[in-house]
């Protein structure tokens, strides 16, 4: 199998954490975003990958490189200007200069997810339609794209991001697909589009047949402050089977890594994590937060369902709640 992953978001709702690291290298629970992905992939049978970026490319050549110490054939793409996740898939699956026969999976690349990419890949054989898209039930769908399909399996609408009252369905568009070479060659070069907005409504318009693949695997997209902890608490609580936190547990749900200083006097309330070389003094209350790597809590700070960058400070007797802090800012408000 072959892999597009689209990261080129600019993972704004993150900021400040993904100020100076693309939205899929932040870590979750110790290990980035894309390194969970990969492996995941690639134990799942994909061996071909590209990562379509739009901005911070040498992150990703730096980390990853060709892909081989993870098994893969790795390339990195940067688009010359956004083209819109349908036109980012037209430009990385056009990279030798010709499209490749065969399927192509595409997948979103925010999301901690244990989506059976093999299942869904097989789904579409059988189905035997131009596209397939993994679809799964959800309470409220005004912040994804809907899906509609009808008893035999295909799809019949799609709508993105419907406004509240006006959702077909319960069932959405998780961001992972398989397209035909057909499919990926009806969308025009060097222009933005979106799969959503673009390439669906019109693959439908013209009568093609899309299979939706029902499944119920574990899926958070990762791209603002609250989905951020709740991947990593599942990851934490050891909810997500194949995923671990980095490092170990001393006590549950509340992970270190190597070098970390705990003050006895210091409580720490699960899911935590502390990055490695993190320094927690004495008085300090932590609670189900995600500290990056050698961040120092100062005496009596209280720090709460908070993301704190790696070399990040919060200085004595503050209080922090519900919020990010970059390596560069410093938490503002005061006990
Ligand atoms: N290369 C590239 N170029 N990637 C892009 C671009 C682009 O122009 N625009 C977005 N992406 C990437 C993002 O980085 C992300 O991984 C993925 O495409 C989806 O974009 P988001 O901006 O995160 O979309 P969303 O979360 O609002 O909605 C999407 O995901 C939902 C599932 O989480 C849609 O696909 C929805 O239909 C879907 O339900
Ligand atoms: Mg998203």
């Amino acid at each position: 199998m072959r892999a597009i992953i689209l990261v080129g978001g600019l993972g704004t709702r993150l900021r400040p954490l993904t100020d100076n690291l693309p939205k899929p290298l932040v870590p979750i629970a110790g290990v980035p975003l894309m390194t969970r992905t990969l492996r995941r992939l690639q134990a799942q049978g994909v061996r071909e990958v590209v990562l379509a970026v739009q901005y911070l490319a040498a992150a990703f050549h730096k980390r990853y490189g060709d892909g081989a110490a993870l098994g893969l054939r790795l390339r990195i793409v940067e688009e010359p200007q956004p083209l819109g996740t349908a036109g980012a898939v037209r430009y990385a699956a056009t990279l030798a200069g010709e499209l490749s026969d065969g399927p192509t999976l595409v997948l979103n690349g925010d999301e901690l997810t244990t989506l059976d990419v093999a299942a869904l890949w097989r789904h579409h054989q059988t189905a035997g339609g131009l596209a397939t898209i993994a679809v799964r039930q959800v309470v409220d769908p005004t912040a994804f794209g809907v899906v509609v399909s009808d008893a035999a399996g295909r799809v019949t609408a799609f709508q993105e991001k419907p406004a509240a009252g006006t959702a077909l369905a319960n069932t959405i568009n998780s961001g992972a697909y398989v397209f035909e070479r057909a499919a990926i060659e009806q969308i025009p070069a060097a222009t933005f589009a979106m799969l959503e907005r673009d390439l669906f409504p019109q693959l439908l318009a013209d009568g093609a047949i899309i299979a939706a693949y029902p499944h119920s695997a574990y899926s958070q997209d990762i791209g603002t402050l609250a989905g951020y902890l709740a991947a990593n608490a599942a990851v934490l609580l050891g909810q997500i089977p194949g995923e671990r936190p980095l490092g170990r547990e001393v006590a549950p749900g509340i992970w270190a890594g190597a070098g970390v200083q705990i003050d006895p006097a210091a409580t720490l309330v699960a899911p935590t994590m502390l990055g490695a070389g993190t320094q927690v003094g004495p008085g300090v209350l932590i609670e189900r937060s995600v500290l990056w790597e050698r961040v120092t809590i100062e005496s009596d700070a209280t720090v709460r369902d908070a993301v704190l960058a790696t070399g990040s400070r919060v200085a004595r007797a503050t209080l922090l709640v519900d919020q990010a802090v970059g390596s560069q800012q410093n938490p503002t408000i005061e006990a």
